[in-house]
């Protein structure tokens, strides 16, 4: 019974997962009815392009009604902490807003990314958590402060897809970027690759450590020549520091070291190795056009993808509700 969606525990059996979305992708109109006379909330806190097109997409696909708000262009700036004195721009309060914005849907789906400022407070996933306890509804993940399960799922998906032996060497490296940015892509690829039947790699320089509970088993390699030797799929991400081993750096960037950026030498240390990135991605920084234009390169694939994870995961809510 699939009640919230942030991590690769609330999807069950990934081997069905996989199966699931193969048959999804197969025939993406067979549940029509299932999502009739069914609301979809889509909530933006963030920027988005892909999670946007590809969510309301599953949901259309699935027969549902699709309602997204911008939460910064056009509603009532929100309040996210208690205790507080509302006197500066932020008109109304989550806790109310919430069960307001439940009273119009089956399903809610939130994006809200880390400030970076606070790792407690983004690491206990202060702002989705309200969700969870206060709609009532079903709550997937669209990116939250540490966890973006949809694009871990369509990664997944690329991977079983593309991947030509039983069990691939798959590295996840970080790569420099001009921008603080959260670990919530790295912190899902890592959860769901540790799930999967894949030899997991994860590079980064010193002190950017993914939280633990992250990294899990996967092998932690600072040399990233000798992690990317002989990868399958190669998946590059920028994160600023985690804070694990300095709490004081949490969010920072701690380096910008240019030769982490994945070249064509670098696809050379790798076995005919597949880039893979959850775009949107800056050029010239995580990776050269030759790269990622490359015949090796999964992104679109990748893209593509999010719809059907996201039309799984939206079958077995609705496939609950009932
Ligand atoms: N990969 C991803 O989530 O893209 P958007 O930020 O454009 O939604």
């Amino acid at each position: 019974m699939m009640k919230k969606f942030f991590h690769v525990e609330d999807i069950g059996n990934l081997n069905k997962a996989i199966k699931d979305a193969k048959e999804v992708k197969a025939n993406r109109y067979a549940y029509q009815n299932l999502g009739k006379n069914k609301t979809l909330l889509m909530i933006f806190f963030n920027n988005s392009l892909r999670t946007r097109l590809s969510t309301q997409k599953a949901a259309m696909n699935l027969g549902m009604n699709v309602i997204v708000l911008d939460v910064n262009a056009g509603a009532w700036k929100l309040e996210t902490e208690r205790g507080v004195i509302m006197d500066g721009d932020k008109s109304e309060h989550l806790l109310e807003a919430i069960p307001v914005m439940s009273c119009y849907c089956d399903i809610i789906a939130v994006r809200s990314f880390a400030g970076l400022e606070n790792r407690e407070f983004d690491y206990a996933e202060t702002i989705v958590n309200q969700f969870v306890k206060y709609s009532g509804k079903p709550v997937v993940a669209m990116e939250t402060a540490t966890v973006h399960p949809l694009q871990a799922f369509a990664d997944l998906i690329t991977i079983e897809e593309h991947k030509q032996t039983a069990r691939p060497k798959v590295v996840l490296t970080w790569a420099p970027h001009c921008r603080a940015l959260p670990q919530a892509v790295p912190n899902s690829f890592a959860e769901w690759m540790n799930a999967a039947d894949v030899d997991f790699v994860i590079t980064h320089p010193e002190g950017y450590e993914l939280d633990p509970r992250f990294v899990g088993e996967a092998r932690v390699e600072y040399d990233q020549r000798k992690a990317l030797e002989g990868a399958d799929f190669v998946y590059a991400k920028n994160w600023s520091c985690p804070g694990v081993k300095n709490l004081s750096d949490y969010g920072r960037i701690l380096s910008k070291d240019m030769s982490w950026t994945i070249d064509a030498e670098h696809m050379s240390w790798t076995n005919n190795g597949r880039f893979m990135h959850c775009l949107p991605v800056r050029r010239g920084l995580i990776v050269t056009d030759d790269v990622i234009e490359g015949e090796r390169s999964l992104v679109i694939p990748e893209a593509a993808n999010r719809e059907i994870s996201a039309q799984v995961v939206l079958k077995r809510v609705l496939e609950a509700l009932k």
